[in-house]
C-alpha cells in the first residue's frame, strides 16, 4: 500500500494582493506534494484563503465596497496567481464557504457544552493590527508596546474564551516527546520556551458592535468568531472525507488521511500553530498520533529590510513571472533559499540562477547531447558494453536528492541535481565525442557517451519535475522517452537499447538583464 500524503499550507489573508512570500510558501508545497507524489505517495494537496477578520473589514471599507465583494476579487487574484505558477492542488480552502462555517459552529457549539468554553469580562489593551489583545510580555523593554503592534487601545468587554493553559503540561510533553512535530528543530526549542510561558486562555469572540466580517457564535448571536480559531478549523474542514465536529469520531476517510502536514511561515508558529492548533485538536479528542506535522519556513527579505505595505518594497509575483516565466521563478523560490532559514531576495539573482543553472548547465547539456546523437547517430542510441562512469553519480545524485527532499531540504536536493548536470556536462569535454566520431575504430565508445548522456538526462527530468513540472515534461518529449515520471523510474537503464531519441528543442534560453535606468 502506498504511503499518503496529506499536506496543507496556510491559508493566504485576503486583505490585500499575493506577494512573494505568498509565492514561495505555495510553491515549495507544491514543491514537495509533486515530489511525494515522484516517490508513489497518495498525496491529497490543499491550500486557500483566509477571508474573514478586522483587517479584511478595514480593508474593505476603505475601498468602499462589502467585505463579500473584496474578498472574492482578492481570492480570484490569489487563484490566478497559483495557475500562473503551475501551482495544482486538490482541495481549496476559502473560509466563508458554508461547509467550513458549519464546522466551525459545531466545533465551538461542542466545547461550549463540555465548558471549555466560558464566558468573562476582562480589559485589556488590544493590537488593532494583530487583532489580539496584549499581555505584558507584547511591552518593550522601554514598557510601551512596539510599533509591530500598529495603534494598540485599551479594551474592557464581556468574551468567550477558549481553555488554553490546562493544556499546557500536555502540550511540554508533546513537543518532548516527538521530534517530528515541528521543522526544523530549533523552532521546536523555540515553541517549548513559549509554551513554557504560557498563562491565561485565548479570547476566541469579537462583538459584532466592533466586528461583523466572521463566523457568528452558536450559542451567541452578538459576537463573531475570533480569525484565527475559524482559519485554524480549514485544515479539518476542508480535509479529504470532512470533518464531523458533531460526534467529534473520524470518519474513514478523514483518517486515512490524517494528520496533515502543515508548511507555514516562521511568524505564525507561535502562538497561532503551536499553541493554539494544538490545543484545539486536543480539546477536540484528538490524540498525540494524530497531531499534525508543522514545517516551518523562513522569510524573504528585501535589502535585509521585512517587505511591507508601508515601506512599499512588496514584490510581486506576477511581474516577477510574466517576465520571466514561471519556471524561472519557481526555480529561483527553491534554489535560493534554505528550508527554515530567511533570505533577501534580488532579481539580479534570479536572473542569474536561470541563466547559469536552467540556459547554460542544464540547457547547454540537453542542446548539445541531442545535437550530437542526431548528427552522428540519427538519433538512435545503442547501449554499447561497459559500466558508464556516469551511472554511479546518477545515482549518488538520486539517493542525496531523496534524503534532502525528505526533509523538505529543496535547495540541497537541487545542488545534488545541478553538482550531477555539471558532472555531465564535463564528461562530454572528457571524452569529446566530435573526436570519437571522426575515428571508426571508436564507433563503440561513441555510442556508449551518448547513451549515458541521454539516460543522464531523463533521470535529470525525473529528478526537476517537482520544481520545473512543465519544462521536465519537455525534456522527456525531446527523449522521445515513453517512460514513467517516478522516482522508481530514475533507476539507470531505462532508454531501451535502439532508442531514438528527438530533436533539439532550446528549452530555456537565455534571458539578457533588462536595461537598468
Ligand atoms: O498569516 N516570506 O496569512 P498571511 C515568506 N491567514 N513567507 C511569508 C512572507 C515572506 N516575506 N510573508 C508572509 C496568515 N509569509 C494567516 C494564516 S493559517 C490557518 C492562517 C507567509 O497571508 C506567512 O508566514 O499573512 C504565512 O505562512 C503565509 O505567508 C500567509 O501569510
Ligand atoms: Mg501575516
Amino acid at each position: 500500500m502506498p504511503a499518503r500524503s496529506f499536506i496543507t499550507t496556510a491559508i493566504d489573508y485576503t486583505n490585500g494582493a499575493p506577494h512573494i512570500g505568498h509565492a514561495y510558501e505555495k510553491v515549495l508545497a507544491d514543491v514537495v506534494a509533486r515530489y511525494r507524489r515522484l516517490r508513489g505517495d497518495d498525496v491529497f494537496f490543499l491550500t486557500g484563503v483566509d477571508q474573514h477578520g478586522q483587517k479584511v473589514q478595514q480593508s474593505a471599507e476603505k475601498q468602499g465596497v462589502a467585505p463579500e465583494q473584496f474578498v472574492v476579487d482578492i481570492t480570484a487574484q490569489f487563484v490566478a496567481l497559483w495557475k500562473k505558477l503551475h501551482v495544482e492542488y486538490d482541495g481549496w480552502a476559502a473560509t466563508t464557504e458554508p461547509l467550513h462555517k458549519t464546522c466551525v459552529q459545531r466545533i465551538l457549539q461542542r466545547l461550549w457544552e463540555e465548558k471549555k468554553i466560558y464566558k468573562d469580562k476582562q480589559g485589556g489593551y488590544y493590537s488593532v493590527r494583530q487583532e489580539q489583545f496584549l499581555t505584558d510580555k507584547e511591552r518593550g523593554p522601554d514598557g510601551e508596546f512596539g510599533p509591530e503592534w500598529g495603534q494598540v487601545e485599551f479594551r474592557e468587554q464581556e468574551n468567550y474564551y477558549f481553555k488554553l493553559a490546562e493544556h499546557k503540561e500536555w502540550l511540554l510533553h508533546l513537543i518532548d516527546s516527538r521530534a517530528a512535530l515541528v521543522y526544523p528543530d530549533f523552532r521546536r526549542g523555540e515553541l517549548r520556551n513559549a509554551v513554557e510561558k504560557l498563562a491565561g486562555d485565548l479570547c476566541i469572540s469579537r462583538p459584532k458592535s466592533r466586528l461583523e466580517w466572521g463566523i457568528e457564535l452558536p450559542f451567541d448571536a452578538d459576537f463573531v468568531t475570533y480569525v484565527w480559531f475559524d482559519a485554524l478549523v480549514n485544515y479539518i474542514s476542508f480535509a479529504p472525507g470532512g470533518y464531523d465536529a458533531r460526534s467529534g469520531s473520524h470518519h474513514p476517510e478523514f483518517q486515512r488521511w490524517w494528520p496533515a502536514t502543515i508548511v507555514i511561515g516562521k511568524d505564525i508558529l507561535i502562538p497561532a500553530h503551536g499553541i493554539y492548533w494544538m490545543i484545539m485538536l486536543h480539546a477536540l479528542g484528538f490524540s498525540d498520533a494524530d497531531m499534525p506535522r508543522l514545517v516551518v519556513h523562513g522569510w524573504w527579505n528585501i535589502s535585509g529590510a521585512k517587505m511591507s505595505k508601508s515601506l512599499g518594497n512588496v514584490v510581486d509575483p506576477n511581474v516577477l513571472a510574466d517576465t520571466y516565466g514561471a519556471a524561472a521563478l519557481r526555480y529561483y523560490l527553491m534554489s535560493d533559499i534554505a528550508t527554515g532559514k530567511d533570505s533577501d531576495f534580488s532579481e539580479e539573482r534570479l536572473l542569474g540562477r536561470y541563466n547559469a543553472d536552467l540556459a547554460n548547465s542544464i540547457g547547454n547539456l540537453l542542446n548539445r547531447s541531442l545535437s550530437m546523437s542526431q548528427r552522428y547517430r540519427g538519433g538512435v542510441l545503442r547501449r554499447a558494453a561497459g559500466e558508464s562512469p556516469l551511472r554511479g553519480q546518477a545515482q549518488a545524485a538520486v539517493s542525496a536528492y531523496r534524503e534532502q527532499l525528505d526533509t523538505f531540504q529543496v535547495q540541497a536536493a537541487l545542488t545534488a541535481v545541478t553538482d550531477f548536470v555539471t558532472a555531465c556536462n564535463t564528461y562530454v569535454e572528457m571524452t569529446a565525442p566530435w573526436k570519437l566520431a571522426k575515428d571508426p575504430e571508436r564507433a563503440d565508445a561513441l555510442d556508449h557517451v551518448l547513451y549515458a548522456l541521454a539516460e543522464s538526462l531523463r533521470i535529470i527530468a525525473i529528478l526537476l519535475s517537482p520544481v520545473l513540472p512543465n519544462a521536465t515534461r519537455g525534456i522527456f518529449a525531446q527523449l522521445n522517452s515513453a517512460g514513467a515520471m517516478t522516482l522508481a523510474a530514475a533507476e539507470w537503464g531505462g532508454l531501451p537499447d535502439g532508442h531514438t531519441v528527438g530533436k533539439p528543442v532550446p528549452l530555456f534560453p537565455r534571458i539578457e538583464a533588462p536595461p537598468t535606468e
